[in-house]
């Protein structure tokens, strides 16, 4: 990741830390800018500018960090549902639609959007796209008995399936112990259509078209911010 970039994506973070209040449950996201999000939101109640801050975590990594960062953080159990989460996307379309999953992380993310209030997406303006599908794959988490059916059947979808494998070569795991296949569908022109297609096979845990659940985007570019609100 390049200085730049970095740069763009703490100001993307530190404009979300900017609509927490005192008092709220917060989703804590995955991957590089929604760490720079926990960082600042971090510094903000070590500061005591924000008070009674619970967070809840999209993955383990994040928890243990915002742990060691000083953050107060519960479990979905004691905190079913959030005021605000902040999270980070790999593709961001006009209409708000998101591909995520880059981190591995996918399910819980989807799992904690759906529990809040609101949803806001940072991000820097590499990751807005035109279609979904033209920058990345879509990352389905698979359970390992169904790998090779499940190929076989993103495969007759036309799709191509990888197999996500971690730094020594073996399948990367997630954190509920699955693997991920990332999917390249190319340009969408209907993310819905392939949303549901992914849905109607069992082996599925979740993939990472996130439809209608960013209530915000936050998009950090050279110029500065741009902030995209869901219509209606
Ligand atoms: C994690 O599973 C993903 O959904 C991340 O939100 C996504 O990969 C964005 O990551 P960066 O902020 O590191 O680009």
């Amino acid at each position: 990741m390049s200085d730049e970039q970095t740069r763009l994506k703490q100001i993307a973070a530190d404009a979300a830390v900017e609509q927490v209040e005192s008092g709220m449950v917060v989703g804590l996201g995955h991957g590089s800018t929604a760490l720079l999000f926990v960082r600042s939101l971090a510094k903000r109640v070590a500061s005591g500018e924000l008070t009674g801050i619970v967070g809840v975590a999209c993955a383990l990594a994040m928890e243990a960090e915002a742990r060691q960062l000083g953050l107060t953080v519960s479990s979905l159990d004691q905190h079913p549902a959030m005021d605000l989460t902040v999270d980070g996307a790999d593709e961001v379309d006009p209409a708000l639609n998101l591909i995520k999953g880059g981190g591995g992380a996918h399910l819980r993310e989807k799992v904690v959007a759906q529990a809040s209030a609101r949803e806001i997406i940072i991000v820097d303006e590499s990751k807005m796209s035109g279609r979904l599908g033209e920058k990345w794959a879509v990352p389905v988490e698979v359970v390992p008995f169904a790998l090779k059916p499940f190929s076989d059947y993103v495969a007759s979808l036309g799709a191509k399936p990888t197999l996500r494998l971690g730094r020594g070569g073996e399948p990367f795991l997630t954190d509920q112990e699955n693997y991920v296949l990332d999917c390249d569908f190319g340009p969408m022109d209907d993310p819905a259509a392939v949303a549901r297609s992914l849905e109607g096979r069992a082996g599925m845990v979740e993939h990472g078209l996130f439809l209608g659940l960013a209530d915000e985007v936050i998009v950090a570019e050279a110029g500065g911010i741009r902030r995209i609100k869901k219509e209606g």
